[in-house]
């Protein structure tokens, strides 16, 4: 079921390789899940009950719903994606679920509608290789997290997985590592999800303060 050599399909004007809508479905697939299960993902990610996280790049809404139950009522999650179908089917799942804690948004490339400091957690899962533009995306999480938050990637092995997108598009966490700490970010851990995705945890870097004049005696 891999998204690869989907030319003349509708998607956006882009220079990453960016997720046909018509395989939404794909993206709740057994065979997906068993490489990247649900419950591994959210307990890897550090979402507690009060965590305000945002699903950045959410698609129909895999993680959005799980990561809503991990915070309970006394957080919130945010999720954001660039095309509105995905927006729309997340929405519908959050609302069949009853989750009022739960607000998507459709955002553009780099610019997620939601306040400064939002989230203690931002996961992008399945996103890095579709990116247009890592720095001013990376700008924008640092933006969104709250001064201890952690940026969450998680990505796909760069080997042969049978599904998701084509290998030499996928980011390896070396990439993925280097990607962050060049844009702002510093990697604190690396775990194995699956054999197949990696995930890593991440903290802004600390922004250099003005620099003051050196004391006089
Ligand atoms: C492969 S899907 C993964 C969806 C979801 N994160 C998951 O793992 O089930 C990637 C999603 O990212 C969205 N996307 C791509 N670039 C984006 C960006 N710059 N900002 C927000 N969403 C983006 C796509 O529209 C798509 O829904």
């Amino acid at each position: 079921m891999g998204h690869s050599g989907h030319d003349g399909q509708r998607h956006t004007e882009h220079a990453g390789h960016k997720f046909p809508v018509e395989q939404m479905v794909k993206l709740d697939s057994p065979e997906r899940l068993s490489l990247l299960p649900i419950d591994a993902v959210v307990t890897l990610s550090g979402a507690r009950p009060g965590t305000r996280t945002l699903d950045v790049g959410c698609g129909p809404g895999v993680f959005t719903i799980p990561l809503a139950r991990a915070a309970g009522s006394a957080g919130h999650v945010y999720a954001a994606d660039i095309l509105p179908e995905m927006v729309d089917a997340c929405r519908a799942r959050a609302a069949a679920a009853g989750l009022a804690h739960v607000e998507v948004a459709l955002s553009t490339e780099n610019d997620v509608p939601f306040p400064d400091r939002c989230a203690d957690l931002v996961l992008a899962c399945h996103l890095l290789h579709e990116l247009h533009d890592p720095p001013l995306f990376f700008a924008e999480m640092r933006r969104l997290l709250a001064p201890d938050g952690r940026l969450v990637v998680v990505d796909w092995e760069k080997v042969e997985t049978g599904i998701g997108p084509p290998v030499d598009k996928r980011v390896t966490a070396e990439e993925a590592a280097t990607l962050l700490e060049t844009n702002g970010f510093v990697v604190d851990s690396r775990a194995s999800v699956t054999w197949a995705n990696y995930l890593l945890r991440a903290r802004a870097a600390a922004r250099p303060g003005p620099r003051t004049a050196p004391a006089e005696d």
